[in-house]
């Protein structure tokens, strides 16, 4: 606890000259303690949210989904054939959908057809192969977070507004 320590002298050093009372001195300086200590817990707690969201919000459809769906998806969505009506080259391609309607819904993987397809293993169809859990995985997570595009290999959308 080196932190407690070094601001614990700092503290001290703030603290009213001892002509004040021992005890109010004492009272002021467990008060600033208590108030510093719930200022850095905030501060922590923020920073964890903070990163993993931001996380999150850099995975883009360009580096990280467009690989994915170019090796397993578009030789049926996009190049040559447009199976059910969907091309899985661009991201608002995607949001357009196909036969059954928008494929992805910004922010909500659960009413994504594009998730409910890939992890009940109905897509790639059965005799391609399904995708490994880990790109499940990553494609939920990138739809969870807004599912972010890049623009000059930066990601777009990094900003959300919140309620
Ligand atoms: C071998 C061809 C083939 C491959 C590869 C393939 N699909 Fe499909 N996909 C189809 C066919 C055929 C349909 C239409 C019939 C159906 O919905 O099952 C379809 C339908 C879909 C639909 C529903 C479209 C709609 O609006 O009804 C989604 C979503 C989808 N595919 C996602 C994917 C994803 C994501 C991949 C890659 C991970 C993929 N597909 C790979 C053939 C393929």
């Amino acid at each position: 606890m080196r932190i407690d320590e070094n601001s614990g002298i700092r503290l001290a050093r703030e603290a009213p000259p001892a002509a004040n009372g021992e005890l109010m001195e004492r009272l002021l300086y467990a008060r600033k303690l208590a108030r510093f200590g719930g200022a850095l817990a905030l501060a922590a707690f923020h920073l964890v949210l903070s990163s993993a969201r931001g996380e999150d919000e850099r995975i883009t459809f360009e580096k990280h989904i467009a690989p994915i769906f170019q090796a397993r998806c578009v030789k049926c969505h996009g190049e040559g054939k447009l199976e059910g009506g969907l091309d899985l080259r661009r991201k608002f391609l995607l949001a357009k959908g196909g036969d059954s309607g928008t494929a992805l819904v910004e922010g909500k993987p659960e009413e994504s057809l594009l998730i409910e397809k890939i992890s009940k293993g109905e897509m790639p169809p059965k005799e391609e192969g399904k995708l490994d859990d880990k790109q499940i995985e990553l494609i939920r997570r990138w739809v969870s977070a807004g599912a972010p595009i890049a623009r000059n290999g930066v990601p777009v959308r990094t900003l959300r507004m919140t309620p």
